[in-house]
Order: structure tokens, then sequence, then C-alpha cells
């Protein structure tokens, strides 16, 4: 069977250990096994002959490695590990995990977010707690202190001050948790973030991910969400949070390291697309709750003169990124109404574009680091514009040079083919304009709060989207042998069209070309000849009737339609041969859902036709020169 591990996507690796052998060289071994995933600092702490003993650092493994070894220095048969990608906090030596309590007693690592950790932070600090860096995770170890050695008594058990710690807190999380007046346990609790608890013999191993525990142990308990793990070197108790007792059933895991690596999944970017409802989740945790239907975006700080004296936007961005600044550009005219000019980077820096100080700049990057997108913004920025990021990179060059940053937070991307960051820059973008609309008085609250819940709703209608995999991976089959395809559209149909005409070149081979869907007729309709599929996205009502008029352009010359269309969509089915189905929901956001079979059916018809699906040739997830 297969243990898809799927969740807490901004996280990186977790490792802990408690058992007869010494501690560090496992931890330091699984924090390798994990290092694919991406990361910037890290950190172990291990329990050193009663008392705890931490050592981090920004950079890579290897310097942890350096300022760890020596004889002796980290013995102990107890510690926690972690790599940490940042999120609240660059990534410096003191933001790396784990982080400690005042006395030092109490250390902690954790993946995903602490929505509330500001206000958390502030009533620490005014009852004299010190903390000694920017993350959100720091407040988790104050916390247990109080429990543990503050007006508490001292006698509670660690896994009863954990308890009492998380429940002030709100988010995302898997935080592992060791104390060195408890020394014969680690405590570990489970929101979101995977965990998963390794059985040994006379030894208990913990990860954040199943690569990291194979070389030890194949017998696996998976926590979820909402359970607390205590672990001894004897093995493992699991309870819910609210007390109740938890009776878990050892899994026996039979994949090779490769396929752990991928959470189960033959390629990286099948993982990543099915991440994709969690990764949305993530993009707007804590950033759509505020009552009145304002978006509340950290990193973005805008003044409501500026908003409202905004004459243009200016989007910029390279390849999939762009696309995404596509859907932007509809979503803030529609909502916002500010004009908005979409231009590719690797254009915009050599353009005489009218840029002044009352217009706003957008660079979209996944990685932050593309060397086009960054030169764009850079001239941008010399013609007087405000700038914005949206990345996905917590301190991209793009990033530190910007002066609002949205976060996408879809986790590190590792197929060169982009899916999760896209999808997580369409809600980005969507919250951004949505944040401008209400600013300019553009929308009512009413109007942003019933956006708002169709945007909440959107990670629940993409998981019903992924659930659909086999139809359009029998289509890929069908269609695998083809040379050519078309993909057509209108407005936010044709931004989508075009990221799925990209997808599927860009892994697959063939040749694909997106069209405005009334361009068909003034030239490309020569090459609509029997059997050439051409997909048909159909998700906007107001022009639902001209693209069907497109779609029988088509097939009048034998071109086989396959539609993307609503599940409420009756009529679709007289025009077209085959219909990829998504859920219902409001126009504007129908992107997001309309690209999933899209990214799918690239995938497939790249997998049938054998090709290097993660490392597409010729292409490099990261384009650092011009
Ligand atoms: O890191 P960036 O978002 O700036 O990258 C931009 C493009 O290079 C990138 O989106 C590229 O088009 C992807 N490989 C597409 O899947």
């Amino acid at each position: 069977s297969r243990v898809r591990v799927l969740g807490g996507l901004r996280m990186c690796g977790i490792m802990g250990y408690v058992g007869h052998r010494s501690a560090l060289p496992i931890l330091l071994d699984g924090l390798r096994r994990l290092e694919y995933r991406g990361y910037d600092s890290a950190g172990v702490a291990v329990l050193n002959d009663g008392h705890i003993e931490v050592r981090k650092t920004a950079g890579k493994l290897a310097q942890l490695t350096e300022i760890t070894s020596g004889p002796g220095l980290l013995h102990g048969t107890v510690g926690i590990g972690h790599t940490r990608w940042a999120t609240h906090g660059l990534p410096t030596d003191a933001n790396a995990h784990p982080h400690s309590d005042c006395g030092g007693r109490v250390v902690v690592i954790h993946n995903g977010i602490i929505e509330n950790f500001l206000p958390l932070k502030e009533e620490l600090q005014a009852r004299g707690h010190t903390f000694r860096s920017d993350t959100d995770t720091e407040v988790i170890a104050h916390l247990i202190e109080e429990e543990l050695y503050e007006a508490r008594s001292p006698s509670v058990p660690l896994e009863e001050a954990v308890r009492r710690a998380v429940q002030h807190t709100r988010g995302a999380y898997a935080i592992v948790v060791l104390c060195s007046g408890q020394p014969d346990r680690i405590v570990a609790v489970r929101q979101i973030s995977p965990l998963i608890i390794g059985l040994g013999k006379g030894e208990t191993i913990l990860a954040s991910d199943i690569p990291a525990l194979l070389s030890h142990t194949r017998d696996v308990l998976v926590i979820e969400d909402g359970e607390m793990a205590v672990m001894t070197a004897s093995g493992a108790t699991v309870e819910r949070l609210d007390g109740a007792t938890v009776a878990k059933q050892p899994l026996r895991i039979t994949w090779d390291a490769e396929m752990a690596e991928k959470g189960g999944y033959p390629h990286f970017m099948l993982k990543e697309i099915h991440e994709q409802p969690r990764a949305l989740q993530e993009t707007m945790m804590g950033r759509l709750d505020a009552p009145g239907g304002a978006p509340e975006l950290d990193g973005v700080s805008y003044s409501p003169e500026f908003v409202r004296g905004l004459r243009k936007l200016w989007i910029t961005a390279c390849g999939t990124a762009y696309h995404a600044g596509l859907v932007g550009r509809w979503v803030v005219e529609h909502w916002a109404k500010v004009p908005v000019e979409p231009e590719l980077a690797s254009e915009l820096r050599y353009r005489d574009a009218l840029i002044d100080p009352q217009t706003l700049t957008v660079a979209i990057s996944q990685s932050g680091e593309t060397a086009d997108t960054l030169a764009a913004a850079r001239e941008a920025r010399k013609r007087g514009t405000r700038l914005a990021a949206i990345t996905n990179v917590v301190g991209s060059t793009l990033s530190r040079e910007a002066d609002d940053v949205l976060y996408v937070r879809a986790g590190p991307e590792i197929a060169v083919a982009s899916s999760k960051a896209y999808i997580t820059m369409l809600v980005a973008l969507q919250m951004l304009a949505l944040d401008l609309a209400v600013r300019r008085g553009a929308v009512t609250p009413p109007q942003a709060a019933h956006i708002i819940q169709a945007m909440k709703a959107l990670p629940g209608k993409a998981q019903e989207v992924l659930l659909r995999e086999s139809e359009v991976a029998s289509l890929a089959a069908r269609l695998a042998d083809r040379e050519h395809m078309f993909f057509i559209g209108r407005g936010l149909d044709y931004a989508v069209a075009q990221e799925g005409s990209l997808k599927l070149k860009e892994i697959s081979y063939l040749h694909s070309e997106a069209l405005a869907a009334g361009e068909l007729k003034h030239g490309t309709l020569a090459l609509v000849t029997p059997g050439v599929p051409v997909f048909a996205l159909v998700t906007q009502r107001h022009v639902y009737e001209k693209t069907l008029s497109n779609i029988q352009e088509v097939k009048a010359r034998g071109g086989l339609v396959i539609a993307v269309a609503y599940d409420r969509d009756t009529e679709i089915t007289k025009h077209a041969e085959v219909v990829l189905r998504i859920p219902d929901t409001l126009d504007d956001l129908a992107p997001v859902l309309a690209i999933i079979p899209l990214q799918l059916f690239a995938y497939h018809v790249a997998r049938e036709r054998g090709n290097d699906i993660d490392q597409p040739r010729n292409l490099a997830k990261s384009v650092t020169v011009e």
C-alpha cells in the first residue's frame, strides 16, 4: 500500500533520536537524507551529561558537521536536529533551530508556522522572557518553560507541558521538544506538518519524512494531525492533544530510498502537483481571517495614500511566473479597478517603459533569483516605482530588494517544471488584488467576504480535481504519440491556456501553442487538421458562447476538442469530445482549479514518452544568467 506523506510544505528536515547509540551521527545522517528538500540553515541539540548542548549555523550541513565535530563534544544518546528553510526571519545562525527557553533547559525544533506568534511573543517578553531570534518557533520554548518551571508544578510531565503550551498557538506545525529535566524522552506534536516515528531495537527515531528513517528501521508510526507522541528508547506512545489515547499499528515501509524521497510518488513533479491543496492552504493561512473582509498581508506595507493615488500596476516575471502575472492582471483590473500592464522581464528591462512613482511594480519569481526578473525590477525601481515581490524563497535577492514582499509559502519546489509555485502565486495575486480593491473602495466588504469564502474553498476543490487524475492519465495515454497540440481560451482561460501549453512543451517535448480563442481564425487554424488535439478552456461565463463558436471552428476542421469545464456545465458535452471537469467556483478564481488537469496531462504525456520529467532537457530550475 502507498503511504503518501504530504503536508507542512515550507518545513524542511526534522530528526530526533532516543536510544543507546550516540545521537549526533544519526541526526546528521538523517538530515543529510532530507537535504533534497532544500534548506538554508541547520542545527542540533544533544543531551550531554544532563544538560542540553545546542549547535546551529546558517548554511549547509557541512558547516554544522564542522562545528559539531571534535572528540566527545556531543556524545549523548538523546537529541534532535533540524534543517530550516526560512519563513520568519532571515537564514542566520540565530534563527536556525533548535530554539531554547531562557534557561536553556527546553529546546524546540519546528516546521510550519505559528500564526499568532507576535502577540504571544509580546506577552512573553512582558513577563520577562528574553528572545534570541526572529522566529515564530522560539515562543514555543518559552511557553513550555512557563508550564514546567514557572509557578507550575515542576513535576509536570513534559508531554503535559507541551500540551498546555500548544493550546495557546494557532497554525500548522510539527513541533519536537527535548527537556534536560526529563532526559528519557522526546515529545512531538503534529498539526498538519508531517511526522513519522521509526521503531528500532532499543531506539526510537523521529523524522519529518521517511527517507531519514530507512537505514534504521522500516517499521513506522505515522503521526496524524492533532496527535502527540512521547518517544523513549523502548518505543512511542501516541495520544490526541485532547488527551484521548490512540492505538496505532506500525506500518512496514517497502519503498526504496529514491521512492521515499518523493513521498511515494515516482517524480517530484507529481508529488508537488499533489501537494497543491496543502500549499494553497498555507498561502492563505492567517491572511484572510480578519473581520471586515480585508486581507492581512504580512510583508506588504504600502500606505493608504499610495494605494489611493495608484495609477497603474506593472507586473513582470518570466515563464510560469509571468503566466501567473497574466491572471493577476485580470483580478487587479476587475476587482481593484487599476490598469495593469504585464510584461515579460526580459522585455521590460530593455523597454522605454513609462514607469513612474505613482505605479506599483509587482515582480513575481518562485526562486527570487531569476536574472531577467531582478534586472527588470531594478530598472523599474530606478524610474521611481514602488516594488512588490511575490516569491517563494525567504531572503532571496528579489525579496531583499523589494519594498513589499508577499511570500507564496509553496515550500521547496524541486521539479524544474513549476506547479505548486504557480498555483500559490495565483492565490497571492488574488489576495493582493483584493487588498488593493478593499483599500480603494472598489469592492464592498460583503463582496470581499464573498470572494474570500470562495478562495477558502479552493484547497478542497483542488483536492477533488486531483482525485480525477486517472481520467487525465487515460487521455494522456491516448494522445502521447501526437506531435502538435493547441490550447485556446478567452480572458482568464487564455492565461491558463498559456501555462498549460508551456507545461506540456517543457516536459513532453511535443510542440504546443496557446491562443486567445478569438485569434485562432487569424492564422493558426490552418494547422488544425483532422485529429489534432485542441484543449478549450470554458470557465469564463461572460465569453462562454464566444468560445463555443471557436470550438465549432475547430470541429469543422476535424480537430479533437478536449474541454476544461465546470461540473455544472452540461452544455459543453454537446461540443467537446472529452471534458475534463473542475468543481464550480467563481470565474475569477477558476484558474487555480483549471490548471490542475493540464499539469496532470503534461505530466502523464511526458511519462508515456519516457522523458526525464523532473530534469527536462536544456532547462534549469533557476535561470540566474541572462
Ligand atoms: O524562479 P522563477 O519563478 O523566477 O522562474 C521563472 C521561470 O524560469 C520558470 O517559471 C520556468 O518557466 C519554469 N520552469 C516553468 O515550469
